[in-house]
């Protein structure tokens, strides 16, 4: 009895069992076939979406390509710009109404050439609009300005722009014009009545004025100046800094003489001042005239290239005589920040070391 009892226990536990293993197992057929309805579903779907736009369709997405830009003022002398872009996608290139766009190498990040159809010389104000493939855009406004090359310094790895027109350009041992720059505007200061050592000096008419007002006041002073140099062509420059050279050997020459196309005076706004009592001396600075000027000249748009104690940034010994014309503007500017006129200059070009 018993042990029947166990076995019927036994069979009805058994039964139970292959219940529950039946049941499991059609659950599981249950969810297996779920999963292959899905994956038949899927392969209909993909079938489907072998027509393209069905695949685009389910890949679009209507978000802006986040686009950032390293800088947003460029320089040019002609149409192009080349702009470094980080984005989060690529963009499409091609031409565009304004501008056409170019990848250089991997889309998804670095340069992108740009050529703007309508820049007019001077400063543009630019939109560029970026398109990722599903026409979504991202707007970023850029300035671009764009200048006759005139010169350029690539000491630095990169092109530098030099102007010799703008009154404010900046000229050193590094900038240079080229040898073939002069301003346009040349005129004889003797036509002027302006002072001199010698009849035939040039300087740039756009500075007669001021200068004019600058003699005719240190007149009124009693102050006795006459110009000692004024422009002085790229050949001409050659053959000062080459007088220099064979009087003095090479380091001293680089302390007194730049170098053809490095020099303020091929401008045609830089001048040597000197006095009658001292001739072609260099203790301008100790007269009343050297005195006058170093007082005044900024009053009328003159500024002393070569202050005492600069040696080390400008690169030229102490130059007492030697003014070179920047407008009152910046004179003044220069004359209440106490700036070194070429580290001035250098700012408002925005070029830095
Ligand atoms: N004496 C100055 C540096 C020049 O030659 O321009
Ligand atoms: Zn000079």
């Amino acid at each position: 009895m018993g042990k029947r009892f166990a076995g019927t226990i036994f069979v009805a536990i058994n039964f139970l069992v292959s219940c529950f293993v039946f049941l499991g197992s059609t659950f599981l057929f249950a969810k297996n076939s779920n999963k292959s309805l899905d994956f038949i579903n899927l392969s209909t779907e993909l079938s489907i979406s072998n027509s393209p736009q069905v695949r685009i369709k389910s890949l679009q997405d209507n978000i802006s390509p986040i686009v950032r830009l390293k800088s947003d003022t460029f320089r040019t002398s002609g149409s192009d710009i080349n702009i470094d872009v980080s984005v989060n996608e690529p963009l499409i290139t091609g031409d565009f109404t304004y501008f056409s766009l170019q990848a250089d190498g991997e889309a998804d990040r670095g340069l992108y050439k740009v050529t703007l159809n309508e820049l007019k010389e001077g400063e543009n104000e630019v939109e560029l609009a970026f398109y990722d493939r599903f026409g979504n855009s991202t707007k970023k406004n850029i300035t671009v300005e764009k200048r006759q090359i005139l010169g350029e310094s690539t000491i630095r790895g990169e092109v530098i722009w030099l102007d010799g027109d703008d009154i404010l350009a900046v000229i050193d041992k590094e900038f240079a014009l080229p040898s073939e720059y002069y301003p346009k505007d040349l005129v004889y200061i003797a036509e002027y009545s302006i002072p001199a050592v010698y009849g035939k000096f040039m300087l740039r008419e756009v500075i007669i004025q001021d200068l004019s007002q600058l003699f005719a006041d240190a007149n009124a002073a009693h102050v006795n100046l006459l110009v000692m140099s004024a422009y002085r062509s790229y050949d001409k420059q050659r053959s000062v800094y080459n007088t220099w050279l064979s009087a003095a050997g090479i380091t001293e020459a680089n302390r007194v003489a730049a170098l053809p196309g490095h020099s303020e005076h091929q401008l045609g706004t830089a001048i040597d001042f000197t006095t009658p009592e001292i001739g072609n001396s260099n203790y301008f600075d100790k007269t009343a005239a050297g005195k006058w000027l170093a007082e005044n000249a900024y009053k009328y748009g003159f500024v002393l290239s070569y202050p005492q104690g600069s040696e080390e940034i400008t690169g030229y010994r102490y130059e007492p005589w030697h003014y070179r014309y920047v407008g009152k503007d910046a004179a003044m500017d220069i004359h209440l920040s106490g700036k070194l006129p070429i580290v001035y200059l250098k700012e408002i070009n925005k070029v830095y070391n």
